[in-house]
């Protein structure tokens, strides 16, 4: 059986590790773990320290963010090859295409009932209408989210990575079952840095997501663990 959306409001918070130091990550992971579902390991850990460095981690449910993007069977053989590490959540660009979905899905089902979920990366949080412009996306990112997010919940993902600003549209079209996972998040007052579609935690989780992703609005706090409690407090 695939992994449960989490009921207590600790467990909807993700916690973003992304540094290539793995004592950092160490201490991070030991401060803000008491107020987090999953810490979230992403290429720059991974690229750092591979294999090794997420057993490291393993002390909480890890999300390996590894957004993979390639041919089918390039991404199929990318996923058997992390499933030993038996990662909660495990992403994939839904720009990759139906098939490449399916044959994730498909490597996927070989870790049998403990498989990790499925994610689908539609628009990364950082991307604007004018950047998407850029690459060649006439639609705004609302469009292009909700284009993507129906492509892989047909292809076979669990659910979506998406902005908090596109759930109440996800939700909408797709229903109660895709898990939603929103990164670009940041509580009041703190500064965008490279994100472009941000809401609060607590806007977040009001709009439907199952889990809300944080990264240095906690990670780059004089005290981590007091920056995730404190906004799993604003979740009640
Ligand atoms: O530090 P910050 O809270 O901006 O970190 C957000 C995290 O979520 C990063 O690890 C980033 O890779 C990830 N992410 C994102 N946008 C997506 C998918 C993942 O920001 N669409």
């Amino acid at each position: 059986m695939a992994a449960a959306a989490p009921d207590a409001h600790a467990g909807r918070l993700i916690v973003a590790l992304d540094t290539t130091d793995l004592r950092r990550a160490e201490a991070l992971a030991a401060s803000v773990g008491p107020s987090c579902g999953l810490l979230k390991l992403g290429l720059e850990f991974f690229l750092a320290h591979g294999a090794a460095g997420v057993r490291a981690i393993r002390r909480r449910p890890v999300f390996l963010d590894l957004k993979l993007h390639d041919i089918p069977n390039t991404v199929a053989g990318a996923v058997r090859a992390v499933l030993p590490l038996a990662p909660r959540m495990l992403t994939v660009h839904a720009a990759g295409g139906g098939a490449m979905m399916e044959a994730a899905r498909r490597a996927m089902e070989t870790a049998g009932d403990g498989r990790p979920l499925l994610l689908a990366v539609t628009v990364l949080t950082s991307l604007d209408a004018a950047s998407l412009h850029a690459v060649g996306v006439a639609g705004g990112p609302t469009q292009q989210v909700l284009r993507l997010g129906r492509l892989a919940i047909e292809s076979g993902a669990d659910g979506l990575v998406c902005s908090p600003r596109e759930i109440a549209v996800l939700r909408a079209a797709l229903g109660s079952r895709p898990a939603l996972v929103a990164p670009g998040i940041r509580p009041q007052g703190a500064g965008p840095d490279d994100q472009a579609r941000t809401m609060t935690p607590a806007e977040a989780v009001a709009a439907g997501a199952d889990w809300i992703v944080v990264g240095r609005p906690i990670t780059a706090h004089a005290d981590p663990g007091g920056a995730a409690a404190s906004i799993v407090r604003s979740l009640a």
